[in-house]
Formats: C-alpha cells, structure tokens, sequence
C-alpha cells in the first residue's frame, strides 16, 4: 500500500522501499537560524546552537534529519515538519539543492497520511520509523527494526562498528570502501535477521552512501572524510571543529546523487 504511495509520489527514486506505522502530531518553534556555533565553538551559518534533543523531542532514522534538528534548522520538537521546512534546512544547512529531498518530503507526507487517515500537510520525525516503509533494513548506523522495539532510530555503536571494521582505520573513503561497508551490512543482516524478515534494501543504500560522500566529500569524486562520517553519524551534529563547512563545495543535486549512486554500486 506505501509502496504504491512512495511510487506514486516519486521518494522510490530517492528511498524505494517497502510497505506503511504509527507517530503523534504536533508543531513547535525552530531554535534559531541566526548563525549559532556548533561543537568546538565554531560558528556555521544559519545553524543555531547544537543541543541534544530534550523531553518529548522525537527523531527519526536518517542522521541526517535528526543532525538538523540538532540545530534548529528543523523544529526541534522533530514534529511538524513541512517540505518547505526540509528543503530550506538542507540548502542552509548542507549545501542540497531542492530536488535533492522533495521525493523523499513527498515520501514522508505519504507514509504520515497512511498512519494517520489525515491529508497531512506536515509529518514527525518518529513517524519514519516505520518498519519496511521508507525504513529499511542493513542500515550502516541502526539495528534493523526486529531486534527490538523502536530501536531504528538510535545509532547503535554495534552496527557502525562494522563499517569502521570494513574500512579498517582509512582516512578518506573512497567509492570501493564505501561500497564495501554497504554490501557487508546487506550480507550479515541477511545472514542474522530473524527468519522471513530481512528485506534486502539496495537501491536506498546506495543513495544513502552517496549522500554522505557527496555531504563529506567531493559531489562527484566521492573521497569523503571519515572522521567527519564519524562524527556525523555516531553524534548526529556537523564536524565543525575538524574544518567542515556547508559551502566549502559545490551544491548537491540529484542528477549528481544519481551519477554517483551508479558509480557507488560499481566499485567492487
Ligand atoms: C525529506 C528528506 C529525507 C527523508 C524523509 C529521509 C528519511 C530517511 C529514512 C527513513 C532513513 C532510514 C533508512 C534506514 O532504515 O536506514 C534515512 C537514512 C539515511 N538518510 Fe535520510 N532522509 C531524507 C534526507 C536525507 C538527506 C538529504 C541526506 C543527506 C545526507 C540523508 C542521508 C541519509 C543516510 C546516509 C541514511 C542512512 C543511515 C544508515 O544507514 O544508518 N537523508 N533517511
């Protein structure tokens, strides 16, 4: 049934998954977009301060939603979310063009009409975590949803430290490394997921890689930094203090995304 939603909309280009789950609604303010610093003191443009998310905050299973709320350029409740909202805190906040996230917004509001029987306008954070929705399984940073209630949205260091296994300590992960961690997720998820299950998500995990390579690397040579990866994804906040900038590179688009996914599956 989301399926036919995700298609319908176009997110299957951007996350193409499976099938439709719970979330409350709600709205609050956004922490501020007036140049706030990040970790380690250094100030980025349009972030407000970097926080933790407090009591009743909800987040979702992308780093990269959840790291924008860590700043404010999202509402940091995680609820009440617009397109308008996304495509304005990915352009401020990292350097993504609009057609880089609309499939995917569009995505969301569908999986948020399919929870909620409403013609939603805006969505949660916590309504991604959806099992076999826009979620999918072999994740490099999460458990995948059948080992345990909820667990899809907290980085679990037991995952991620296969992927750190895989590129075994390099400092710039090029395509083939990036590929690597992908297929070892999808092999080991695959071969320890309960029986029936697993649900192999290939093409989401390449657009997946070439969103943080392209976020900290080259938009169409790949060579990302690892420590900022790192950062990223274990602490869900920019790597401001080891040099990262959202305007230190080209914008991200999604013709580039798509050019690097194809070159993504082919390093092996
Ligand atoms: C409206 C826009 C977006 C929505 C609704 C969305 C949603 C999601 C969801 C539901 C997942 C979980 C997939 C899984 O189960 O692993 C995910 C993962 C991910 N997202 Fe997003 N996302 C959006 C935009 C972006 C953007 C612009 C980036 C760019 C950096 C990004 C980077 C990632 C990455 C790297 C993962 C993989 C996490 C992992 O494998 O542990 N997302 N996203």
């Amino acid at each position: 049934m989301l399926l036919s939603l995700l298609l319908t909309v176009g997110a299957a280009s951007a996350f193409p998954q499976q099938r439709g789950g719970p979330g409350g609604h709600g709205g609050s303010g956004f922490g501020g977009h007036e140049g706030g610093q990040g970790q380690g003191g250094q100030v980025g443009a349009g972030f407000g301060p970097f926080q933790h998310p407090g009591p009743g905050d909800v987040r979702s299973p992308c780093p990269a939603l959840n790291t924008l709320a860590n700043y404010g350029l999202l509402p940091r409740s995680g609820k009440g979310i617009t397109t308008e909202n996304v495509t304005a805190a990915f352009a401020i906040g990292q350097n993504f063009a609009a057609d880089t996230v609309t499939g995917a917004a569009a995505g969301a509001l569908a999986l948020c009409a399919s929870e909620t029987g409403e013609n939603c306008t805006s969505w949660d954070l916590d309504m991604l975590d959806k099992p076999h929705a826009i979620e999918h399984d072999n994740s490099l940073s999460r458990e995948d949803y059948n080992f345990g209630a909820n667990n899809n949205t907290v980085f679990s260091p037991r995952i991620w430290g296969q992927v750190l296994r895989v590129w075994h300590g390099a400092p710039i992960i090029d395509f083939k490394l990036a590929n690597a961690a992908r297929l070892d997720r999808l092999n080991v998820a695959n071969a320890t997921d309960a029986p029936g299950w697993f649900v192999p998500a290939v093409a989401g995990g390449i657009h997946e890689t070439a969103f943080y390579l392209s976020l900290f690397g080259d938009p169409i040579e790949g060579n990302a930094r690892q420590d900022w990866i790192d950062v990223w994804f274990q602490q869900e906040r920019m790597p401001f203090e080891l040099g990262w900038t959202a305007t230190q590179r080209q914008q991200i688009t999604a013709a580039g995304l798509t050019a690097m996914s194809a070159k993504i599956e082919a390093a092996t």
